[in-house]
């Protein structure tokens, strides 16, 4: 029986590790992971993440061929396969800071694996990582491991998840990227991690090749993404000056067999643990190969996000009179994006920030997100979310201007504003006429996710302001006492 084990029982390695399971019986399947909370979550009845499909998954795997665990060494030890799927935060000091991706828990993943191996493995990169590191990562192995004679492979198999649709996409994944090296012994190993996925993925979307390659596509992947964000983001603003609609020539685009429909939807920015931080890394890997120009086109797309996010604040400031000091302004919606417990890098949080700056008062619902999370968000610094729950401070210091709440119309009762921060189905559904009664008069909404009835709000009686749509004369007025 070929045994595998999962290092990092996170959003991926968990997700990722599950459908193994499920997919291929005969196979055993262990998920590591240093967080004791974590893993003894994994074992309960509520998994430390949420994701549609998962618990099901889980269900039928747990106890069969799928277990979770805190003894590491042991696990590693045994197993054929170990796919690693470790935090790869972006490095807060010393070289490369603010860019460069911090392998520190790479590395010391790689070195553990040197120490407890008994047999020859496969290590597989599962985590985002640098052009590259699988060099690096080899060299740990076999100068740690020299005398034992074990040999390693190293592959390459980055993850296309996305969260929210994680079963989904790993059970009918588009494509499956396998990268190694070109070597006899390299292309062995590609073929038994191609023949595990051959269990459930058509052989045409295995696509197989050399490391550097699988490595660079997965940041390509990423960057280009977020490239069609910022671009239709950078529209919407030229959409609320000129008075054109951005859903309509979002649609425009889409119907372009060359454009395509996917990742057009203009927001108040894109979060997730993903898209900066690898564009950051791109970056860095650019300026370090002396590539500026390229360097800099990357760049932008990051600086088109952070401006979506504060001239959005800068359209609730104003149209109050340019002061949000002691009002009460609701949030619904905390995540990076719907149906995820996931809050990082989301847009909220430097929206949130923004407003607090201008002394707002903020009552924040979020159906999957809870007080605790939004706390940590909103008073510790982001980069250390990157990193292993078990090293992030305990406890952190309380907004007092922010309340968390249960429900929309709780948050929204005697609110001045309303923002729509996360595309929730459940936002559609609310009794916007019940809501408007409740609240300060004018009552404004600030849709940042495009995804309510304009024309039905305003005839209700509030003031809206829907990214990338003509403004109301009330905005335009305020615009002009600006
Ligand atoms: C993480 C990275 O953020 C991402 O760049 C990479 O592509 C995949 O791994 P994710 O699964 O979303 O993505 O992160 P997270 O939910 O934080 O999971 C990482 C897990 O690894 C944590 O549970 C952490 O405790 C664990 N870990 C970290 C280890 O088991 N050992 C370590 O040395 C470090
Ligand atoms: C992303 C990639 O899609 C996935 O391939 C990769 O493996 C991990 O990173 P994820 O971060 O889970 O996945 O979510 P995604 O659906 O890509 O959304 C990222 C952010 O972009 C969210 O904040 C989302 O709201 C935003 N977004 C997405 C937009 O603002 N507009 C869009 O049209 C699409």
């Amino acid at each position: 029986m070929v045994k595998i084990c999962g290092i990092g029982a996170g959003y991926v390695g968990g997700p990722t590790m599950a459908v193994i399971a499920l997919k291929c019986p005969s196979i055993e399947v262990a998920v590591v992971d240093i967080s004791h909370s974590r893993i003894s979550a994994w074992n309960s009845n509520k998994l430390p993440i949420y994701e549609p499909g998962l618990e099901e998954v889980v269900n039928q795997c747990r106890g069969k061929n799928l277990l979770f665990s805190t003894d590491v060494e042991k696990h590693v030890c045994e197993a054929d396969i170990i796919f690693v799927s470790v935090n790869t935060p972006t490095k807060i000091r010393g070289l490369g800071a603010g860019k460069a991706a911090d392998l520190t828990y790479w590395e010391s993943a790689a070195r553990m694996i040197a120490d407890v191996s008994k047999s020859n493995k496969i290590v597989i990169e599962k985590s985002t990582v640098p052009v590259r590191t699988a060099e690096a990562i080899e060299k740990i192995l076999t100068h740690n491991t020299n005398s034992k004679g074990i040999k390693y492979q190293i592959l390459s198999n980055p993850e296309f998840l996305s969260e929210g649709t994680a079963i989904q996409d790993l059970l009918k994944p588009d494509r499956v990227l396998i990268g190694g090296n070109q070597d006899p012994e390299g292309l062995e190993a590609i073929k038994k991690l191609k023949d595990i996925y051959a269990h459930w993925v058509p052989q045409d979307r295995i696509i197989t090749t050399n490391l550097w390659s699988a490595e660079l596509s997965k940041l390509a992947d990423n960057a280009f993404l977020a490239q069609r964000i910022s671009s239709i983001n950078a529209m919407s603003a030229l959409c609320e000056a000129t008075g054109a609609e951005v859903s309509q020539v979002s649609l425009a685009l889409s119907k372009n067999t060359k454009i395509g429909p996917k990742f057009l939807n203009a927001s108040v920015g894109f979060g997730g643990s993903c898209f900066q931080k690898d564009i950051l890394n791109l970056v860095y890997i650019c300026e370090s190969n002396g590539l500026t120009e390229v360097a800099n086109y990357w760049k932008e797309v990051i600086k088109v996000n952070d401006y979506q996010k504060s001239r959005f604040v800068h359209r609730v400031v104003t149209s109050m009179f340019n002061t949000v000091s002691g009002k009460k302004i609701a949030i619904l919606g905390f995540a990076f994006k719907k149906d995820t417990s996931d809050t990082r890098k989301t847009p909220a949080i430097d929206v949130c920030k923004g407003l607090l700056g201008d002394n707002a008062c903020l009552s924040i619902y979020d159906p999957r997100v809870n007080e605790t999370q939004i706390q940590k968000d909103l008073s510790m610094d982001g980069v250390e979310w990157e990193h292993p729950i078990h090293l992030q401070p305990l406890s952190c210091s309380v907004v007092k201007q922010v309340n968390v709440v249960g429900d929309a119309y709780e948050a929204t009762r005697d609110a001045h504003g309303l923002c729509i921060l996360t595309e929730w189905d459940e936002f559609k559904t609310i009794d916007y006429q019940r809501v408007y009664e409740n609240m300060q008069k004018p009552a404004f909404v600030f849709d940042g996710r495009n995804m309510l009835n304009v024309d039905k709000l305003r005839e209700i009686g509030f003031i809206v302001y829907s990214i990338g749509r003509p403004l109301d004369q009330w905005l335009n007025n305020m615009k002009i006492m600006n």
